[in-house]
């Protein structure tokens, strides 16, 4: 065969390899019981994520490095961002590149991604994991439920290339919408004008999913190996649900019966009243709900056992509802929902800043206006962002061992609990060597302590402070070792009083 030079540049293929391969110690994988991530190594993982939704597109490297700098300095260890964001297929990064060639999905374009690469290779320096979604939702379908460019036809194409590219990053497919989808343009309208919803056509998008989602399996297997066995962690970011009568809003509920489906996740959003009754919805001071039901779902008879995870609950510094009339969520907001969630059986927790997820920069992009702020670098500092690392610290605060045994344990408070955002919760080690109970407001509780298994005396009591991440040890009259559930087990704590914040963390330990 005959060969000429100037041919070769023409047979190279059009996806070059990235120029930084992703280490294999990169993966996350379910626990053994399927509840929680681990490392590859088999140590525990706390997903404790930021939102950065267009990073890739909107910071210069200088920027990113700030970013990734002052997250990782919070401890977070995973930044979602987009591939394919949601600005639209003829809008250039910040380095003017366009992500494909052509406008199409089956030619990225080179520099886009190489640019790409150098930010996920930089977050990993910091010790971040970013979790890609290669592209927003809107590129399967729009809001009126017309098809855009991901097709049955062009995902595979492209799902290859992300998987090839970017393999042991976690991933979401297409954020913020659902498989199922009606015409929501539609809906809102007839709502607006006070009409009875009519019944639009429902169409089922999943065979673009299960085609993105394959092309990535397909495109991972092959950057690693034939003959390593390897299952990426892969979800969808479902959105509200705009009718009534489909599923409800987490990844289970639409591909519970998906191989590929590896984490399952929902978007408790950034509303606490309802969009219009009766759609079914997530109350923004309600996260642990979602959560409860995934994990309720897991434990359902011949159901996949997955970690659950809320990947977008109210922001930090975003309006109710995303409108200026309304107040926004503040750091205490983000607290207790991060704290509610984690206690009622998630994974880990997904932080965002309004400014952030966005990238807005004065003079540069404008935001959005679902928040006070235009500046990301203002609400960078925000203080939710640093507190909320001590969700993580408790839970890993209480050992290895026990990191993988941990149980919601709402059964253990006695009495009314609370509503919403006002609920004490509870968790336990199902082994009996701990028990942390989170209050929002402040107020005394009673919990039932018959699952700790050793003797009173070797149990410890603090307080852990959900702002600094400090504990106060105190003593307290315990009820006896091996009291059996009941009466006298029962004992009633009350919160220390402080200037600026009611929520504590209850924290019973045995110590040896
Ligand atoms: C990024 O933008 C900032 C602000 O405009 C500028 O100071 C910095 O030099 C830029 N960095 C790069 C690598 O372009
Ligand atoms: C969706 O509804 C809007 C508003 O009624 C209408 O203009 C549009 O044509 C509809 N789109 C589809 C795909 O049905
Ligand atoms: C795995 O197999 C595919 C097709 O069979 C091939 O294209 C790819 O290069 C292989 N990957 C490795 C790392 O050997
Ligand atoms: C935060 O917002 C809640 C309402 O969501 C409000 O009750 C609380 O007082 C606010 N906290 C601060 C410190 O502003």
């Amino acid at each position: 065969m005959r060969l000429k030079e100037g041919l070769l540049s023409i047979v190279l293929p059009v996806f070059v390899a990235a120029a930084w391969n992703v280490p294999p110690e990169y993966g996350l994988i379910p626990s053994s019981d399927g509840r929680f991530l681990r490392n590859t190594n088999g140590r525990p993982f706390f997903w404790q994520a930021d939102t950065a939704w267009l990073l890739f597109h909107r910071l210069n490297y200088t920027e990113a490095e700030t970013y990734l700098s002052d997250r990782a300095s919070k401890g977070f260890n995973v930044v979602l961002a987009v591939g394919f964001t949601q600005i639209g297929i003829t809008s250039p990064n910040r380095n003017g590149d366009l992500p494909f060639v052509s406008k199409d999905v089956e030619q990225p374009n080179e520099p886009y991604w190489a640019y790409i690469d150098s930010i996920v290779e930089l977050a990993w320096n910091k010790g971040i994991r970013i979790c890609m979604v290669p592209a927003w939702g809107q590129y399967v379908h729009d809001s009126a439920n017309n098809p855009s460019v991901l097709t049955a036809s062009t995902a595979p194409t492209f799902g290859h290339f992300i998987g090839q590219r970017y393999p042991y990053l976690p991933k979401i497919l297409v954020a913020d919408t659902n498989p199922w989808w009606e015409n929501k343009t539609a809906v809102k309208a007839d709502y607006a004008a006070g009409g009875v919803p009519p019944t639009y056509q429902v169409v089922d998008w999943s065979p673009v999913y299960d085609a993105l989602a394959m092309g990535i399996v397909a495109g991972e297997q092959d950057a690693i190996g034939n003959g390593t066995a390897w299952s990426p962690l892969l979800t969808i970011h479902p959105t509200n649900q705009w009718f009534s009568g489909g599923p409800l809003g987490f990844a289970s509920a639409f591909l519970g019966d998906r191989s590929w489906l590896t984490l399952d996740s929902c978007q408790s959003g950034h509303t606490d009243f309802p969009p219009n009754p009766p759609i079914p919805w997530w109350n923004a001071r309600r996260g642990w709900e979602p959560i409860e039901q995934m994990y309720a779902a897991g434990a359902q008879q011949g159901a996949r056992v997955r970690p659950v995870l809320d990947n977008e609950a109210h922001y930090e510094n975003r309006y109710n509802n995303g409108n200026g009339a309304n107040p926004w969520w503040n750091a205490s907001d983000v607290r207790t929902g991060s704290w509610q969630a984690v206690f009622s059986g998630a994974a880990g927790l997904t932080y965002g800043a309004d400014a952030v997820m966005q990238f807005a920069i004065p003079g540069l992009y404008a935001p959005d206006g679902s928040g006070p702020s235009d500046d990301w670098l203002a609400d960078l500092a925000l203080q939710g962002s640093g507190q909320i690392q001590w969700v993580r610290r408790a839970i890993m605060d209480r050992g290895d061992a026990a990191y993988f045994q941990r149980v919601p344990a709402q059964d253990i408070i006695m009495g009314d609990a609370g509503a919403d955002d006002k609920r004490v919760t509870a968790m336990r080690d199902s082994a009996g060597s701990w028990i942390m109970v989170y209050t929002p407001t402040g107020k005394p509780f009673s919990i039932d302590t018959a699952s700790l298994v050793s003797a009173c005396d070797g149990t410890q009591a603090s307080w852990f402070n959900p702002l600094d991440g400090t504990y106060r040890t105190f003593g307290f009259v315990c009820p006896g070792p091996g009291v059996p559930s009941g009466t006298n087990s029962v004992v009633t704590f009350t919160p220390p009083v402080e200037d600026g914040h009611v929520d504590w963390t209850l924290v019973l330990e045995l110590r040896n």
